[in-house]
C-alpha cells in the first residue's frame, strides 16, 4: 500500500520523507491557500523535494481551460499528476490528456460509477472522498470497496487513492480493502504511529533498566 501525504506544506512533506512514509503528495486549492505563499513557488518546491507523483489541481471548469492548465503544470516536472474534478468537462479533459500521455487524478468522487467513468476515460488515479461522505452520515468507505471490486472485475489499471482521510481507522479500513493508496494528512500520519500502551511500555522498560543499572 502506498502512502501519499495530503498537504501543501513543504515542512510536513520533508518530515514525512524523513520517516520514509511519502510515496507521493496530493494538493488542492484549499491546501495551497493555507500556506499563504505564492502557490506557483510552493508547487515547484514540492515537485523538487518529492520523488513520487504530486497531484496538482486545475482551476478551470471547461475542458479546454483544464487541458491548457494541465499542460503547463505537467511541464513543471516528470512527477506532476493533474487533478481534474469529476464533471462532464473534466472527463473530456481526462480523455484528451490521457491520449497526450499526461497523468490525471480524478477528484471529488462520491459514488462508484463516477470512478468507473474516470477509469474508462483513461485516468491514472481516482480519488474517492470518504471523510466528506462520513460527514453527511453516509458510509464513505463503502464506495472504496465498490470501486476496488469494479476495477478488479474489469482489470482497470487506474489506482484508487482513498482521500479525505480524517483518522487512523480510515487508513486501517482502506488497507483491509486493498486500496492502492491512502492520502493522509500529516496529523493523521503521526497518529498512525501512536499507542498509549507503547508509551507505557517504554516508561516501564526504562524504569526497570534504571533499577539494575548503577
Ligand atoms: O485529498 C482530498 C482531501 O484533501 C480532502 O480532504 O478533509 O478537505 O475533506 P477534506
Amino acid at each position: 500500500m502506498k502512502f501519499f501525504i495530503d498537504t501543501a506544506n513543504v515542512e510536513e512533506i520533508k518530515k514525512g520523507i524523513a520517516m520514509g512514509l511519502v510515496d507521493g503528495v496530493t494538493t488542492n486549492p484549499s491546501l495551497l491557500s493555507k500556506e499563504k505563499k505564492d502557490p506557483d513557488a510552493v508547487i515547484k518546491e514540492i515537485l523538487s523535494v518529492v520523488d513520487g507523483p504530486v497531484s496538482l489541481e486545475v482551476i478551470a471548469t471547461d475542458a479546454e481551460g483544464m487541458c491548457g492548465e494541465a499542460r503547463k503544470l505537467a511541464a513543471l516536472g516528470p512527477n506532476a499528476v493533474i487533478k481534474i474534478p469529476m464533471t462532464e468537462e473534466g472527463i473530456k479533459a481526462v480523455r484528451t490528456l490521457s491520449l497526450e500521455g499526461i497523468k490525471t487524478n480524478v477528484t471529488l468522487i462520491f459514488q462508484p460509477v463516477q470512478a468507473l467513468i474516470a477509469a474508462k476515460a483513461g485516468a491514472a488515479y481516482v480519488s474517492p472522498f470518504i471523510g466528506r461522505l462520513d460527514d453527511i452520515s453516509e458510509k464513505g468507505m463503502g464506495i472504496v470497496e465498490d470501486i476496488c471490486l469494479i476495477f478488479a472485475n474489469y482489470g482497470f489499471e487506474t489506482e484508487v487513492i482513498v482521500a479525505s482521510i480524517r483518522n487512523p481507522v480510515h487508513v486501517l479500513e482502506a488497507a483491509l480493502l486493498g486500496a492502492d493508496i491512502a492520502t493522509i494528512p500529516f496529523n493523521v500520519l503521526k497518529q498512525l504511529m501512536n499507542h498509549p500502551l507503547t508509551n507505557i511500555g517504554i516508561e516501564r522498560f526504562l524504569k526497570d533498566w534504571q533499577s539494575i543499572k548503577k
